[in-house]
């Protein structure tokens, strides 16, 4: 994969882990992932919540009380000024809430707005190098490029993620990538290859991403085995 360059070989000496959080409003599926060890946040969209036919705070109460790490709520207002006081509002309901805000002229006077007030915010629906060079210069905390919806358009998703990484080297922003969209377990271990900051998973990828056949076929053989051992 000739696109692909190391992040973190070449800025801080102390290495950070890569964040694993879960795409999705489904408690159970969070519960279920938070579970296993290795969750360390989620993100949701208006999207996933309406699958959950719940209501908006209540399903963002029930997340914080699982997961103790970044929880992405999406702002929906059009205008900055409704956009800073849902923003408020959100962040308001627990520390760890980042809001998400779409990527647009008025997205991006809110964020510059927020960061001013020490509101966290990811900026979502990144499809270019320079819509995420303007986010993180308005002070996003996290920037989150839709690596399967450019896939699905004939673009090329962990292309995009390589240059927002490389530009946010470049002049040392301290802004989080969060490859989003993400279609399938490449997605991830290109991202890790990459040295993005956190892939945001599905839970059905996130499944995928624990799944070997030969894992499978060894662990059988290994009890049909253990089966034949004398017993005492
Ligand atoms: O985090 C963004 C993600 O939820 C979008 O995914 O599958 O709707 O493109 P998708």
């Amino acid at each position: 994969m000739p696109h692909m360059r190391c992040y973190r070989e070449r800025s801080n000496a102390r290495l950070e882990v890569m964040r694993i959080f879960l795409d999705t409003a489904n408690i159970e599926e969070i519960r279920e992932a938070a579970s296993w060890g290795i969750l360390d946040g989620v993100t949701t969209n208006p999207t996933l919540m309406a699958k959950e036919k719940r209501e908006y705070d209540s399903i963002v109460k029930d997340i914080v009380t699982i997961v103790d790490g970044p929880i992405s709520a999406e702002a929906i207002c059009n205008k900055c000024d409704d956009i800073v006081a849902e923003a408020t509002q959100l962040s308001k309901m627990h520390e760890n809430i980042i809001v998400k805000i779409p990527m647009c002229i008025e997205g991006l006077k809110a964020v510059r707005k927020l960061s001013s007030q020490g509101v966290k915010t990811n900026v979502t629906l990144v499809f270019s190098g320079t819509q995420a060079l303007l986010a993180a210069k308005a002070g996003a905390n996290y920037v989150s490029p839709f690596v399967g919806r450019l896939d699905d358009i004939s673009g090329h998703g962990m292309k995009l993620v390589e240059q927002i990484i490389q530009i946010f080297r470049n002049y040392g922003f301290k802004t989080q990538v969060i490859v989003a969209s993400v279609r399938h377990p490449i997605h991830v271990l290109e991202a890790a290859l990459m040295g993005a900051d956190i892939a945001t998973v599905p839970f059905d990828i996130l499944k995928k991403m624990t799944q070997h056949s030969l894992t499978d076929i060894g662990i059988e053989r290994f009890k049909a085995d253990y089966e034949k051992l004398p017993k005492k």
